[in-house]
C-alpha cells in the first residue's frame, strides 16, 4: 500500500488533519501479550499520527518498550467501556478479543503504526509520533449518526477521569465531571433503546461513580 492510499483511507475513516479521533489502541505488554485501551489519535500530517498517553497508563509504558501498535477504529461504546475499565463487564458486552496481529477483532478497521518518536508534553503526559505502516479497512455499509452512542463514549471519557480524580481527592473536579456525565446520560436515556449497549454502559458507569464517590 502506498502513501496516497494511506491518505485516502485515513480521510475516508474520518481522520481529519489537525483533528482528534477516539480509537482503541493495542500495544505489546512486557510479557508479549497485548493491551487494549481507548486513546485519542491526532492527525498531524498526511501520514503521521500522534498519541498522547498519560504516563500512568500501561499504554505509555508499553510504547516506550515496544513501538509496535495497532489503532482500532470502532464506534462501539461497549468496546470502549471494557478496554477503559479492564476486568469490568456488563452483561452482553463484547470481550476485547485481540488476534495475533494485534487487531481488536470486532473493530471496523485497523491502522498498524510504529510509535517510535516520543517526547514529554508535561510532567504527566507524553506524546508519541506514529508512522503508518499498513491499514486494513474493509468496505462497509455507511452508519447513521447516533447521539446516544457518541454520548456514551463521552461519558466513558469523563468516568476515566472521575476515577483518577476521586483517588486523588480532587472533589471539585470530580463534581464538575459528574455533572457532565449526567448530561451525557440524559441524552442516552432520551435517544437510545432501553436494551442498547449505550444504555447498559451508562447504567454501569453510574453505579461505578456512586462507589468512587463513596470513597472520596
Ligand atoms: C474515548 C476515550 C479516549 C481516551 N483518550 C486517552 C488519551 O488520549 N490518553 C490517555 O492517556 N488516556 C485516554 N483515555 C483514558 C484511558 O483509556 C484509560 O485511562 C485507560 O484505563 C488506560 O489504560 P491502560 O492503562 O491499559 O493504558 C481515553 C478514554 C476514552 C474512553
Amino acid at each position: 500500500m502506498t502513501g496516497p492510499e494511506f491518505r485516502r483511507l485515513l480521510e475516508e475513516m474520518g481522520f481529519q488533519m489537525g483533528g482528534i479521533n477516539e480509537t482503541i489502541l493495542t500495544t505489546v505488554n512486557p510479557d508479549g501479550s497485548f493491551n487494549a485501551a481507548p486513546m485519542g489519535v491526532h492527525r498531524i500530517s498526511h501520514e503521521v499520527l500522534e498519541l498522547r498517553p498519560f504516563k500512568s497508563s500501561s499504554t505509555y509504558k508499553n510504547l516506550l518498550n515496544n513501538p509496535k501498535a495497532c489503532i482500532n477504529v470502532t464506534d462501539n461504546p461497549g468496546l470502549f467501556f471494557v478496554t477503559a475499565f479492564k476486568g469490568k463487564t456488563v452483561e452482553g458486552l463484547l470481550e476485547p478479543a485481540i488476534d495475533k496481529d494485534m487487531r481488536l477483532i470486532s473493530a471496523f478497521a485497523h491502522i498498524f503504526v510504529d510509535a517510535s518518536i516520543s517526547n514529554d508534553i508535561s510532567e504527566i503526559r507524553a506524546c508519541f509520533t506514529c508512522r503508518v505502516k499498513d491499514i486494513k479497512a474493509p468496505a462497509m455499509m455507511p452508519r447513521s449518526f447516533n447521539r446516544g452512542r457518541a454520548e456514551a463514549i463521552e461519558a466513558i471519557i469523563h468516568a476515566t477521569r472521575i476515577e483518577v480524580f476521586s483517588k486523588e481527592g480532587r472533589l471539585e473536579d470530580v463534581e464538575k465531571l459528574i455533572k457532565r456525565f449526567a448530561e451525557c446520560k440524559d441524552v442516552v436515556d432520551r435517544v437510545s433503546a432501553p436494551e442498547s449497549v449505550e444504555t447498559r454502559v451508562v447504567g454501569e458507569l453510574e453505579k461505578m461513580i456512586a462507589i468512587w464517590r463513596g470513597k472520596t
